[in-house]
């Protein structure tokens, strides 16, 4: 990763002490009038860029600028909780593929997504001409451990485990590999939301991230970097199957103390 320096441009800064005050790592004082950033030891969060009314805040080594926000739309509420009623794991895939376009965004709600300690840990591999190459491997690993799996479930009896056992012929698999899981499945979600948006359907794939994390040679086929664990493995497609209505769920389960 780049470095980051934070600067203040002191001819903009009117002394407002907004950056100050939400600055969770206490690292910005107003010394007459003006902000000053303590020490480059901070977790570089950019609010202070973000919240600044004059743009007095720079931070380097972006492949980016900051992007201004005009206004914008609030989001309907019951809208949003439709599209989480409604979404479905989609198994059954049209054969289209995916333009890179959509492709791109789906990645850029990734990066975009939030990390603890602001970590920004996240890996993507796509796995799109050698997809068959890795279920086929994870395919192996789960035939070999089939028996087992027979013995305790009457469901793992009836299921074969063929070559498209993991990805259900979808054009486009995305595995996310993270330092921290949350991480990692943070940015499925919101992944999902815009592919879904995109009119895609999307399986969250704990199979295939079982297969990646235990088998060392999937790993390093994968080319999963040092100190990171498959979080979530995100397969997308155009759905064949068009549902008419929710799935039930079992009540809350809430307690308010
Ligand atoms: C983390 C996670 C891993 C999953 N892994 C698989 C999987 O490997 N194969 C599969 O067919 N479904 C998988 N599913 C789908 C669940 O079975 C599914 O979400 C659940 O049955 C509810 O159905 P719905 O998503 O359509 O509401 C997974 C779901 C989640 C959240
Ligand atoms: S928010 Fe901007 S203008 Fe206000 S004190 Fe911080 S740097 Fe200065
Ligand atoms: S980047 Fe975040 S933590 Fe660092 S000085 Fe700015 S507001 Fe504070």
């Amino acid at each position: 990763m780049a470095e980051h320096m934070i600067t203040v441009d002191t001819e903009r800064c009117i002394g407002c002490g907004l950056c100050k005050a939400d600055c969770a790592a206490r690292n910005i004082e107003i010394r007459a009038q003006k902000a000053v950033i303590l020490t480059p030891d901070c977790v570089l969060c950019g609010h202070c860029a973000a919240i600044c009314p004059r743009g007095a805040v720079s931070i380097s080594g972006y492949g980016e600028a900051p992007i201004s926000r005009d206004g914008g739309r609030p989001l309907d509420p019951s809208q949003v909780l439709d599209v989480i009623r409604f979404r479905r794991t989609i198994r059954q895939f049209q054969a289209q593929d995916i333009p890179s376009g959509v492709l791109e965004q789906i990645l850029e709600a990734g990066r975009l997504t939030h990390t603890a300690k602001n970590l920004q840990d996240l890996s993507f591999i796509v796995l799109d001409r050698e997809k068959a190459k890795f279920e086929q491997m994870a395919a192996a690993l789960f035939r070999r451990v089939k028996p087992l799996a027979n013995l305790f479930s009457p469901m793992a009896k009836r299921i074969q485990i063929d070559d498209h056992f993991f990805f259900f012929h979808a054009p486009k698999v995305i595995v996310i590999a993270a330092k921290e899981e949350i991480n990692g499945c943070l940015a499925a979600q919101n992944m999902e939301f815009v592919a879904e948006a995109h009119g895609l359907g999307v399986l969250f794939s704990g199979f295939f991230t079982i297969a990646a994390n235990r088998s060392g040679r999937l790993r390093k086929a994968l080319g999963i970097p040092r100190g990171k664990r498959v979080a979530a493995t995100l397969v997308l497609g155009y759905p064949k199957v068009n549902y008419r209505r929710s799935a039930q769920r079992e009540a809350l389960d809430v307690t308010y103390l």
